[in-house]
């Protein structure tokens, strides 16, 4: 007996496929629920989680991602081995119910190593932020668009799935215990080791339609049952910050900003996640010297509960990182000047409640009373008290990076 399957017998590798995803699926079960009530913790109403907190729920959602990429690449290996191996014959081939149920657990289990990791991936390239996949192959995946509403869909199928994978380990573990303990049968000792010269069992009526549409009935069923109870709808997945966005005060400008984008990157267990916010006004008196020179100012006003940061706003504005309670508004106030190259805004950052310099270069080009420009400037958050909880730069890098992109009509 070697690596091959044989009628009698699993071959080694099919055994130690089958084992290694034992393992791997019985430790990321326990992992995902501790993962999920760590992240609700940090998310539930009125909760003030500090920066460990949610550096332990991100870390315990990377490990459970990453094990769960992990599977899912098993999982191809492990069927593309059974497709081209002979599947061992059941040792009780009379017994057609019972045929039948293993069977069917068995599409069940094959599916759901398949079907549970990839609800979860695609949830995951859907939305933004938070726990990345610890590798260096990127978050996102072909054909997925971030989105809310795949998103929820997927995050709803990956618990729904997960539960029937459950269900069907539990019978398939029954049935297991059974043959060993009740029948006395090699079932579960031929699974474990190589038995040696087993007897061929006789070759019994196989259910290759009936237990793959069997499975299928199961999975129909409880995809439907989850949507009954509303589990793939986006209400309430949302991150809403809670916190109150005081409207911002109209600030007299010569230029009026008619699009604008301020963004903001920060690095979060390695991985990029970009936020935006919604809501900031500029006012701009500029005057484009001929040579370089000082050229205008500018103030910035920016509403902080206006941030949505991928999944991770609410967290991102609590008292330990913006506070936005206390600081709802930033202002930069900047002096503008032309360079030899270019454009630079020279001021003041006001941040949560800290001053600091800031120096912003950008690009501006003119068409008539039309300006378009582009600017990026990296700080510091230790600069301004955000995440001082968190010092190690794997979890949150200190760097993030600020953009800025506008296109302003001159007129008051
Ligand atoms: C066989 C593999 C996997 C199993 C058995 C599994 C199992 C679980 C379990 C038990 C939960 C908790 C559900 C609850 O408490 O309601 C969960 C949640 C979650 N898992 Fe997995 N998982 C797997 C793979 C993955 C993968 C590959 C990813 C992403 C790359 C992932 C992402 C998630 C996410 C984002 C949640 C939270 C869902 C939510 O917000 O409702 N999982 N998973
Ligand atoms: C935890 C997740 C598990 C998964 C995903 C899983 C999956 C599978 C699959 C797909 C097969 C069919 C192999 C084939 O014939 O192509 C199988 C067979 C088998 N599994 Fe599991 N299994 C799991 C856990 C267990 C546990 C805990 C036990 C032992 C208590 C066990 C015992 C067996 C035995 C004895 C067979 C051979 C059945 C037969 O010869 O008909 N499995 N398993």
């Amino acid at each position: 007996m070697g690596l091959h399957n044989t009628a009698a017998q699993y071959g080694s590798l099919a055994r130690a496929l089958h084992w290694l995803t034992v393992l791997m699926i019985l430790a990321i079960i326990p992992l995902g629920i501790v993962a999920n009530d760590a992240a609700h913790a940090v998310r539930a109403p009125g909760a003030t989680p500090g920066a460990q907190d949610l550096a332990r729920a991100a870390m315990l959602f990377s490990l459970h991602k990453t094990l769960g990429v992990a599977i899912f690449l098993t999982a191809l290996l492990r069927v593309a081995w059974a497709v081209a191996q002979p599947k061992p014959r059941p040792l009780h081939p009379d017994r057609r119910v019972e045929t039948w149920l293993a069977e069917t657990v068995h599409w069940l289990l094959y599916g759901s190593i398949l079907l549970v990791p990839l609800a979860g991936w695609v949830h995951h390239a859907a939305t933004t932020g938070f726990a990345p996949i610890l590798w260096p192959l990127g978050q996102s995946l072909p054909f997925v668009p971030r989105n809310d509403a795949l998103a929820a869909l997927t995050a709803g199928l990956h618990v729904v799935l997960e539960r029937v994978l459950v269900v069907a380990i539990l019978l398939h573990v029954a049935g297991a215990l059974k043959h060993h303990l009740i029948d006395r049968d090699d079932t579960l000792r031929r699974m474990l080791a190589d038995r040696g010269d087993l007897p061929v069992p006789p070759n019994g009526q196989r259910n290759r339609l009936v237990a793959p549409l069997s499975a299928l009935a199961v999975w129909a069923v409880a995809v439907s049952i989850g949507g009954g109870l509303g589990l793939y709808s986006p209400a309430g997945r949302s991150a809403a910050s809670g916190a109150p966005a005081p409207a911002l005060a109209p600030l007299r400008s010569d230029w009026q900003v008619e699009e604008g984008l301020l963004s903001i990157t920060v690095t979060q267990l390695g991985s990029a996640v970009e936020g935006r916010f919604a809501d900031w006004t500029a006012a701009i008196r500029f005057d484009d010297p001929a040579a370089p020179g000082p050229a205008g100012q500018v103030t910035v006003q920016v509403s902080i509960p206006s941030l949505a940061l991928g999944s991770v706003s609410a967290q991102a504005l609590g008292p330990d990182f913006l506070d936005a309670e206390r600081h709802a508004t930033a202002t930069y106030e900047a002096a503008l000047f032309r360079r030899e190259a270019g454009y630079v805004a020279e001021g003041t950052l006001e941040l949560n409640g800290n001053q600091m310099p800031l120096t912003l270069p950008f690009a501006l080009t003119i068409d008539g009373d039309r300006a378009v420009m582009t600017g990026q400037a990296t700080l510091d958050r230790r600069d301004y008290g955000i995440g001082d909880g968190i010092q190690d730069e794997n979890t949150l890098a200190f760097a993030v990076q600020v953009s800025v992109a506008l296109t302003a009509r001159r007129g008051g």
